[in-house]
Parts: structure tokens; sequence; C-alpha cells
């Protein structure tokens, strides 16, 4: 006889079958995965909320060059944290990682809390975020639920209401915390996120590759394109906005905006109502002092925020003189000053407002 144990069983359970597929298929070499740095994973989490893992890994290697601990961070001027955002979006989570690195030095002697319920009382830390530091960092049997893994529980769980709803959403946090596994959290944490990210997509769902198709609602009852439930119809607000291209010698007039609202704190085109061409250059002269000579309506810009849908229309202002040294203006609400066209790539600008201005030739 051999003294040999027995081999364990497989665990067909879904953390089990899971956590195999993940250690033979998921993801392995992203950055933050060298680490359980909370510092690092912290960064990567709040990044990662919104923005998808090729955009992030560029943002992420450039925070840490420019702070490479929590404390380099904390003590960082807002307004370098949010050029180093800029591109990202959702500029709230700038501001929120900003005021979070203060606390926690302020706070916990810069040291992260070692807890779930912990973490999720700092700026920028919800629930989901605090579950995937604490499992990555501390081991913790804590559940995540972000966007991606709803997708899959709805559809391998066969929930069938709208996962923004609260109802639906507490009976989604109660799936998450019995799926737990008992140990390798860890593991489990990282392959929901990557099968919500690859096999179980939106749009394609590649369910012959899937570890747990045998226990797959969707994929017995062929809903995968039905679960997760849309949100249910509801008409969005629509703004619209014209904003003010100023342009004179190779320079860009841009507006510090206020730091409460959209585009908080970041730099922008100064905005006006939508009107006509020569109204819009007869405001531009009359607002901030410079002769208009020539006017230009640009393509509009769409752009989606949470609460509405704004469809913003450029219009090019060339300034009449440009042999006048360039001039700062202050109006009453707003700093406005010149940019020069190849410093405008390194300025903490709105995402649409530097693709439209990346793309004019300005010269
Ligand atoms: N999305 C959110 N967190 C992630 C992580 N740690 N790895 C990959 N994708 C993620």
């Amino acid at each position: 006889m051999s003294d040999q144990p027995a081999p364990k069983p497989p665990d067909e359970s879904f953390a089990g079958r899971l956590c195999d597929w993940q250690r033979r298929h998921g993801r392995h070499g992203l950055p933050w995965q060298a680490s359980r740095d909370p510092y690092r994973v912290w960064l990567s989490e709040v990044m990662l909320q919104q923005t998808q893992v090729q955009t992030v890994i560029e943002y992420y290697q450039r925070f840490l060059e420019s702070f490479p601990d929590l404390r380099a961070l904390a003590e960082a001027p807002v307004e370098r944290v949010m050029q180093l955002w800029s591109g990202l979006g959702y500029y709230s989570r700038a501001r929120n990682l900003h005021r979070c690195a203060q606390r926690v030095v302020a706070e916990h002697g810069g040291c992260f809390p070692g807890s779930a319920v912990e973490l999720a009382r700092l700026p920028g830390i919800g629930r989901s975020t605090a579950a995937a530091i604490a499992a990555f960092c501390f081991g913790e049997r804590a559940a995540i639920l972000d966007g991606n893994v709803k997708r899959v529980f709805c559809r391998h769980f066969g929930i069938e209401g709208y996962p923004g709803e609260r109802r639906v959403e507490q009976q989604l946090w109660a799936i998450a915390q019995r799926e737990l596994p008992s140990e390798g959290v860890d593991t489990y944490t990282q392959g929901l996120m990557d099968l919500g990210a690859s096999l179980c997509s939106r749009t394609r769902p590649q369910c012959s590759d899937c570890p747990v198709k045998a226990s797959c609602c969707a994929q017995a009852r062929g809903w995968q394109a039905r679960l997760p439930a849309p949100r249910p119809a509801r008409a969005y607000p629509q703004r619209e906005c014209a904003l003010l291209v100023i342009v004179r010698a190779g320079e860009v007039l841009l507006e510090q905006r206020p730091p409460a609202g959209i585009w908080g704190g970041l730099l922008s085109l100064p905005e006006a109502e939508p009107d006509a061409l020569h109204s819009l250059a007869r405001q531009a002269e009359q607002r901030f002092g410079l002769p208009i000579a020539q006017s230009l309506s640009l393509e509009p810009i769409r752009h989606a925020f949470t609460h509405f849908r704004l469809i913003a229309h450029p219009v090019l202002l060339r300034v009449a003189d440009a042999t006048r040294p360039p001039v700062a203006v202050d109006t009453e609400c707003a700093t406005t000053r010149w940019v020069a066209a190849h410093e405008l790539a390194a300025q903490a600008l709105p995402k649409p407002v530097r693709t439209l201005l990346l793309g004019l030739s300005l010269g």
C-alpha cells in the first residue's frame, strides 16, 4: 500500500471551479498583483472602479513614480493629483483619493486600517472596493460586488431584476457573501473579476469556455442577452452649451472650473449658452476684451454624465491681433489663462475637451 495521501477530489463548488480556472487562465501579471501593500492595491482598485485595466496600467505606474508612498500622495498639492489623473475621468475619484491619503496619514498614522469595515469608512472606498483591498492584502473573507460581478451573479444565479434597484442589489450582496470560499479568497476575488472582464462579457459571452457553465442559469435558458436586466427606460435630462475655443498665436484660452460640480477643479474651455455663431463671437469679445477676427462652428460633442447628457457645441474663435502679448483675464467666478498648444497634453482637462483640443490645429 502506498502511504501517499489520496489526492483531494476537485472542489466542485462555484468558488472551487472559479479558483481553479483563475489559477490556470486568470490574470497574473498585472502590476498591482505583485504587491500586498495596501497603498498600491488601494490605488489600483480606485483607478479600476470605472476604468479598464489596459487604460489604468499606464496611469498607475505614473502615479507611483510621482507618489511612491501614501505620504508623498497626501503631501502633494491636489492640482498635481488632478493633473496626473487627467484623462481617467470620474474626477471625484481623484479628489477622494487625495482626501483619503490625508485621512489615513492624519487618523491612522499613515497605515491603512486592516479590515473591510474600517476601509469602507474612508473617502472614495465603497463596500466593494474595501472588500477587494481587504481580500487581496489581508486575505479577509469579504465579498466584492462591482458591475462585472453583478453581471456574473445575475446570469449564473438567474437574478431577473435590474441590479441597480435596492432590493435586487441586496439579493446580490447576499449571494456574494454566501458564495465566499472558506480559504483562498484572494484567488476567488480575482477570479470573479477576471471572469466578468473576459468570458462573461456583456455583449459576447464565451460560455463554452466558462468554468461555471454547468450550473449557470443564463446558459441553461439561453438568457445571456436578457441578464442582467437593463435599467428601466428613463429619459435623461439633456443639457446643451457652447464651448468657446478662443485661440491666438498657437495658444488657447482656458478657464479653471469651480471645485464642485461637473469637471470640478479641472481646466476647461469657457462655456456659454448655445447661440448663433456671431452672437457667441460678440459675447467672447465683451467677456474677455478680445477682438475676434474669425469664427467657425465645430462638430458637436456628446458626453454622458451619470445624471444627464451633455451636447456641447464648440466654436473656434480666432483673436484678431496676434501680436499683442497674451493676457490673463480674471472674471468674477473663474480664472482664465492662455495655454500653448504644446502644453495642452499636460493639463488637467476633461476628456472630451482634451480630445477636442488635441485634434485641432491651433497655430
Ligand atoms: N477590476 C477591479 N479590480 C481589479 C483587479 N484587481 N484586477 C483586475 N481588474 C479589476
